[in-house]
């Protein structure tokens, strides 16, 4: 059982800002802070923390040695990790007074992964593992087809959202996780509700509105964990962490959204992104407290 990860790592560089600018205003910011990040890392991180054995298949520049030690240090496997003649990714994040933020991603080695090193990493990959990817690489719709193809389980976060990065996908997938902005430009692009996209399951995140559960005709609804948001970097990327690691345990897919949704709700009380993803007694310590 392992979760293969082809995603991004970035040097997220988060600046605290009392509101995200305007467009011509300059705003002097209340703190600096870097952090490993990257919707990719994040996920990797988020599933080796849930237990899972997390394998992550991505690339940095020769800066980014750092990244690739702490993902080491942090139990993900970066055996398919490679360092690259190229910069390494850096995101630039607003995190305003609400915990609300506002990124631009420079890809950088995240979009020139070799298609070699995918097949080299899937190459170890086993029936019946997961295998995910998000959008901040290239490559994702040649991974996807050859991960199903070998048999393996295929899920994808669609952010940053891009309905042309999507698409080729859909036939590929086992497994869609959106917000409701992402949904909403999906059925848009595709002309089709989320139950019809051929994925046997599709998951919305709803922030404090909680999730939903699309399967064939029926949907599901799951309550929100209520909590003050201090920052909501990396929190999506937790819940799908966490989701992935908890199928391929083998858990039913409510109590995997379950314990999910409560390993994103207590992301977004922390600032920070990788470094601050709760481990798996974290989240049940969360619940045991809450009751829920
Ligand atoms: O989802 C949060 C992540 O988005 C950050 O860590 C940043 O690197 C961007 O990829
Ligand atoms: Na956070």
């Amino acid at each position: 059982m392992a979760v293969w990860n082809l995603g991004s790592i970035n040097a997220d560089i988060v600046f605290a800002v009392p509101r995200i600018p305007a467009p011509g205003e300059t705003l002097a910011s209340r703190g600096r802070s870097l952090y490993l990040g990257g919707k990719g890392a994040n996920m990797s991180v988020a599933a080796a923390r849930a237990g899972a054995h997390a394998v992550h298949v991505g690339a940095v520049g020769a800066d980014g040695r750092w990244a690739v030690e702490q993902l080491t240090e942090w139990g993900v496997d970066t055996r398919f990790v490679r360092v690259l003649d190229e910069d390494t990714g850096q995101a630039i994040i607003l995190v305003d007074d609400d915990g609300e933020n506002a990124i631009v991603l420079h890809p950088g080695a995240n979009r020139a992964i070799p298609a070699a090193l995918v097949e080299e990493a899937l190459s170890g990959a086993a029936t019946g593992d997961w295998f995910v990817c998000q959008n901040e690489t290239n490559g994702l719709a040649e991974a996807a087809k050859l991960a199903k193809a070998m048999g393996l389980k295929v899920a994808h976060a669609a952010a940053p959202f891009e309905a042309e990065a999507v698409t080729p996908l859909l036939p590929s997938l086992d497994l869609l996780v959106l917000n409701a902005v992402e949904a909403a430009q999906l059925a848009e692009a595709t002309g089709r509700a989320l139950g019809e996209l051929g994925v046997a399951d599709v998951i919305v995140t709803l922030g404090g509105d909680g999730s939903e559960w699309h399967h064939g005709a029926r949907t599901e609804r799951f309550a929100p964990v209520k909590v003050e948001p201090v920052d909501t970097t990396g929190a999506g990327d937790t819940f799908t962490g966490y989701l992935l690691a908890s199928l391929d345990r083998g858990m039913a897919m409510d109590e995997a959204l379950r314990l999910a949704s409560h390993a994103g709700a207590l992301m977004v009380t922390r600032k920070g992104t990788a470094d601050v993803i709760p481990d798996l007694a974290e989240v049940l310590a969360f619940r045991k407290e809450r009751g829920t």
